[in-house]
């Protein structure tokens, strides 16, 4: 791996999203200021419940904060050993050495599925090498990153924080990018009970999903938004709907419109061109 000077990182820190850092390059030790990383926890709405992963977790502070402020369990990911062991140490004095581990790996060889909330702040290019896994991750598993974005994954919601004393960039603000790992929900769905006679044809980018509602021959364009397996579809002529993927099925949770009285009724999985039966 080409090694690249702290200084070249820094200036690609400092140019913005427009600096292009190569693959498989390293990411400096800079910290998420104490605002930015209670930001980062509270937009993800981290809870005990939470396994919080930060993949670079330089001297421990966001897991930590995890544990201490939100009663959550964490896993800090870290190359250079001696903010490991200052990590594990800051751990101990916080009073949360039992919920959260600090390991000495490369982040890219982290296992990430057991994470509920997975927290960045790393350099564009590595967040863009990382998107094919975190997108592969459970949906509803939530992704946080400082400053840099996915790409044409657009975050679900995004917040901009003052940061006067920042150590990089020519900006003195923050921004925090939100987003949920969508269910996969494209393709062709079959009604099935009251609802036999729809069909539906999804199609799919990352959360936004277009398709039609078909019944008897005639369509009906819908648009929504995946957030994890809950798919919200905007008010249009079908009348608004929510319906969340369980396994092979969508199930109508609510419904006005042509599907008022469908709620409960799902749309199993189609092949082919069509619904048959
Ligand atoms: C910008 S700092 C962020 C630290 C912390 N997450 C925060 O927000 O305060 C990035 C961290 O990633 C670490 N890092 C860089 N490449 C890494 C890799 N391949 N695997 C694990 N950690 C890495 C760096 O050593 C550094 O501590």
């Amino acid at each position: 791996m080409q090694r690249r000077t702290l200084s070249t990182l820094l200036l690609a820190l400092c140019l913005g999203a427009g600096a292009r850092a190569q693959s498989g390059e390293e990411v400096p030790f800079i910290t998420s200021p104490d605002n930015v990383t209670l930001e980062m926890l509270r937009l993800a709405g981290v809870g005990p419940r939470d396994h919080v992963i930060d993949l670079g977790s330089g001297d421990g502070r966001i897991v930590i904060t995890a544990a201490r402020r939100f009663g959550a369990s964490g896993l800090g990911v870290e190359i250079v050993p001696q903010l490991v062991e200052s990590s594990r140490r800051s751990a101990q004095e916080a009073g949360v050495a039992d919920r959260v581990k600090f390991a000495e790996q490369d982040l890219f060889k982290t296992d990430l599925a057991p994470a509920t909330v997975v927290t960045m702040y790393l350099l564009p290019e590595v967040n863009m090498q990382l998107r094919p896994a975190l997108l592969a991750l459970k949906p509803g598993t939530r992704v946080v990153s400082h400053d840099w974005d996915l790409g044409d994954w657009k975050p679900d919601r995004t917040s901009v924080l003052e940061v006067p004393d920042k150590k990089v960039g020519l900006v003195k603000t923050s921004q925090v990018h939100l987003w949920t790992v969508p269910a996969q929900v494209q393709g062709l769905w079959c009604g099935t009970g009251p609802l036999r006679d729809f069909s539906l044809r999804l199609t799919q980018k990352h959360q936004a999903v277009e398709g039609e509602l078909l019944r008897k021959g005639r369509s009906r364009t819908i648009a929504g938004t995946m957030e994890g397996n809950v798919l919200r579809t905007q008010s249009t002529r079908v009348g608004a709907l929510v319906l969340e993927k369980q396994g092979d099925e969508l199930t109508v949770k609510e419904g006005d419109g042509p599907l008022a009285l469908a709620r409960g009724t799902a749309f199993r999985r189609g092949e082919g061109e069509a619904c048959t039966g």
